[in-house]
């Protein structure tokens, strides 16, 4: 017969001091448990509205209004139907580059030949400077492309106004030209695939330059043993230091491209004011940081500048006025800039 075992008093209170110490740790961890939880998703909440707020603030400035999903900040210029379906309007594959060029019906056949070089996979837009229009439609490709019409403007006039990063927003390179080149030696596909690959945010193709001239800088002018270049040597004095523009960081505003984030900032830095856009050259690199590696010439793909028209010397001084007075502002704005800055 077994003998029935009595716990002693002692082993009693060790049970119960273990149950005890169980019960009390469990209500410990369940405790930490509900208060972490509570704890994680109060800051779940206020992460939320910490983003709530933030899309408020970041929302276009006016449309406080308007719900979220119905804004609509960035357009494009791709041309649609008034009849059938919105969603079947444009065709699969769509443009991603813009070609823009300021012209005058007296340049029309070379201008007809630069646009040439640019069909398909550009959108084209057209600045008249002479208001003249319809005698362009024989050009097949003038019926696609975007005519905007406005006597004696110039470029910059015309691209800050109807070139806002906002409405060419779809497009990777936006290339803003002038009609007086000769492009017998480009192909636009190729020259973007040469940006793409060194990175280019702002380019232009190189110059070349009947032998023995110089173009007006040495950056642009053709090199035949590299694909692109960044940096040249400059006639002495003009150069603050070879990583500075004009012997890097540097094109002319002859034939630039952009990037589309390097447009967004070179737009903003045009005024409004100072349509001959003297002095934006100069000032690219503040768009391209590291200049040195972002901007470029490239020479793998090249043009003639063909100089049709001079300026005419009321033209030409207030080119050189208007280029002091960004240089002044400029100054001016930088030093308003660090000013501003509250000192640590
Ligand atoms: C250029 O256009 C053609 C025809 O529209 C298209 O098939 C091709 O993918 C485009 N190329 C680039 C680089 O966009
Ligand atoms: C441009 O400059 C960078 C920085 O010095 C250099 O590493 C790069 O090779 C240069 N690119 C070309 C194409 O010369
Ligand atoms: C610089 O600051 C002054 C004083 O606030 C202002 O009047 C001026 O317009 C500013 N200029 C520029 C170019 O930022």
């Amino acid at each position: 017969m077994a003998s029935k075992r009595v716990p002693s008093k002692q082993s009693l209170a060790i049970h119960l001091m273990v149950v005890g110490f169980t019960g009390v740790a469990l209500g410990v961890l369940i405790g930490i448990f509900i208060s972490w939880f509570g704890f994680a998703s109060r800051v779940d909440a206020e992460l939320w509205r910490l983003q709530v707020v933030h899309d408020r603030i970041n929302r276009p400035r006016g449309t406080e209004g308007l719900p979220s999903g119905i804004v609509v900040p960035e357009t494009d210029l791709y041309q649609r139907r008034l009849w059938g379906r919105p969603s079947e309007d444009l065709p699969d594959s769509l443009p991603k580059y813009l070609a823009a060029f300021t012209i005058g019906i007296k340049q029309k056949d070379m201008v007809n030949q630069a646009v040439s070089k640019f069909l398909s996979n550009f959108t084209i837009v057209l600045f008249h400077y002479d208001g003249v229009v319809d005698e362009w439609n024989d050009l097949e490709w003038s019926k696609t492309a975007i005519h905007i019409s406005i006597p004696r403007q110039t470029k910059w006039w015309y691209a800050k106004r109807f070139l806002h990063p906002d409405v060419v927003a779809p497009y990777d390179y936006i290339f803003i030209w002038d009609e007086d080149l000769d492009l017998e030696n480009l192909d636009p596909l190729k020259y973007i695939e040469l940006a793409r690959k060194y990175g280019l945010e702002i380019s232009q193709p190189a110059l070349e330059v009947p032998w023995g001239t110089e173009p007006s800088w040495r950056m642009t002018k053709r090199r035949d043993d590299v694909e692109v270049h960044n940096s040249t040597e400059e006639k002495k004095g003009r150069c603050e230091s070879p990583h500075r523009p004009p012997c890097a960081g540097f094109v002319e505003i002859m034939a630039p491209v952009f990037s589309r984030k390097a447009w967004r900032c070179v737009w903003h830095m045009i005024q409004n004011d100072l349509v001959h856009g003297w002095g934006i050259d100069l000032n690219l690199h503040r768009c391209a940081q590291p200049a040195y590696e972002k901007i470029g010439v490239v020479d793998a793909q090249w043009i003639k500048h063909r100089k049709v028209a001079t300026l005419g010397e009321k033209v030409q001084d207030r080119c050189r006025w208007e280029w002091d007075l960004f240089k002044s502002r400029f100054a001016e704005a930088d030093r308003n800039e660090t000013a501003s800055i509250p000192p640590a």
